[in-house]
């Protein structure tokens, strides 16, 4: 009896097991390829790391880390890609993925899947920011189906309160301190003004900044967004001390009123979730520990093996049209 509950309690790590020596026979320079595509690209462009990031959170959130989010639209379908929260996904981040795809067919053709290839990227990304290695575990399949609609709800958005926040992250089976070391990941990368600009501009009746904000922070971003309607590729470092360096400068932003989305603010102004702010912003190594424990556990969610994908040849397209 005890083997049997043993067993069936397992089974959801079972049915998503991967492992980290995958391609080991079938393509053992998988890793090397990736690294070389992406490490080229963040060099010549630097926004790179920041892209891959954040389209790796955004394809692991929706129905797993199964590379529907790098399918495109086509007249039968509306897919992932287009639903509003994707709309503004960096184009650097879809073409890291897709230039070490490109290498990696031409060295083992038909073997690495997008997912995979996504996940290493994403990986090899922040290690060459500065930040930790997670255990990148391999073996992902590429979803069969990637649907606008599949978004909806799913996702945290700056204009969230806390609790609504927190609620999708637990729902993906993240505790809160895991929540806040997942968003440490804003220690790079970058923001449109328009997703913080209601925060400076007729913020409400009484003032025109979000008081959370440090005034001279705001200023300063007043400025840099001033022209933002008419030119809305406006952005703002989303850490902007060390604006590409992978480190636990977020925490200490945080502190000082440099939190640059409402949510990120809220981070510290949450009591919930205050106390893992303050433990990060004093201790890296500790950070560091815990959002690679964190990434490896967004790097698995939902993952489809066996007959529940297939490997692409192209990352923005299906094998075979199925509708
Ligand atoms: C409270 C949860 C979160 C919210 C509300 C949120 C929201 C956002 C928004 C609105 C942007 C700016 C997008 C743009 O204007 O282009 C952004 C950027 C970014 N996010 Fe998050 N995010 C959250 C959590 C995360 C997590 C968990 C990760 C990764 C593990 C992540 C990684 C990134 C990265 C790397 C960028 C920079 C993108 C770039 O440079 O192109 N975010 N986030
Ligand atoms: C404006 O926002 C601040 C901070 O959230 C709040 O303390 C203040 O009461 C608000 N004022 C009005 C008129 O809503
Ligand atoms: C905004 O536009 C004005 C007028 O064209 C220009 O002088 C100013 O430098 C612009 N600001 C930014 C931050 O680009």
């Amino acid at each position: 009896m005890f083997p049997l509950f043993l067993s069936l309690s397992f089974f959801p790590l079972i049915q998503a097991q991967l492992t980290t020596n995958y391609y080991q026979k079938t393509c053992p320079k998988f890793y090397d390829i990736v690294r070389k595509a992406v490490t080229d690209k963040q060099l010549s462009t630097p926004t790179t790391a920041g892209a891959t990031l954040r389209l790796f959170f955004h394809d692991c959130m929706v129905g797993g880390c199964d590379a529907s989010v790098l399918v495109t639209s086509d007249s039968f379908n509306k897919a992932e890609r287009d639903a509003a929260v994707n709309l503004p996904l960096s184009g650097d981040g879809f073409d890291a993925v897709a230039r070490a795809k490109g290498a990696l067919e031409l060295e083992c053709p038909g073997i690495a899947s997008c997912a995979d290839t996504l996940a290493a990227a994403a990986h090899n990304l922040v290690i060459a920011a500065g930040g930790p290695a997670f255990e990148l575990r391999l073996g992902r399949k590429d979803s069969l189906e990637s649907k606008a609609t599949d978004p909806e709800n799913q996702f945290p958005l700056p204009t969230m309160s806390m609790s609504e926040v927190i609620k999708i992250f637990t729902s993906k089976g993240f505790s809160v301190q895991e929540m806040v070391a997942l968003v440490g990941a804003h220690t790079i990368g970058l923001s449109h003004c328009n997703q913080f600009s209601q925060r400076l501009f007729k913020f409400n009746k009484s003032s025109d900044i979000d008081p959370a904000y440090n005034p001279e922070y705001a200023a300063g971003l007043k400025k840099l967004c001033e022209n933002y309607t008419k030119d809305p590729s406006m952005s703002a470092f989303n850490d902007v001390i060390t604006p590409t360096k992978f480190d636990n400068m977020y925490y200490k932003n945080l502190r000082k009123g440099m939190g640059l989305l409402a949510t990120d603010s809220a981070m510290f102004g949450d009591s919930r979730t205050r106390p893992f702010v303050d433990t990060y912003a004093e201790d890296e190594n500790k950070f560091f520990q815990d959002f690679a424990r964190a990434m490896e556990k967004l790097s698995v969610l939902h993952v489809k093996t066996g007959t529940k994908g297939e490997v692409r040849s192209r990352c923005d397209s299906f094998n075979t049209l199925s509708y």
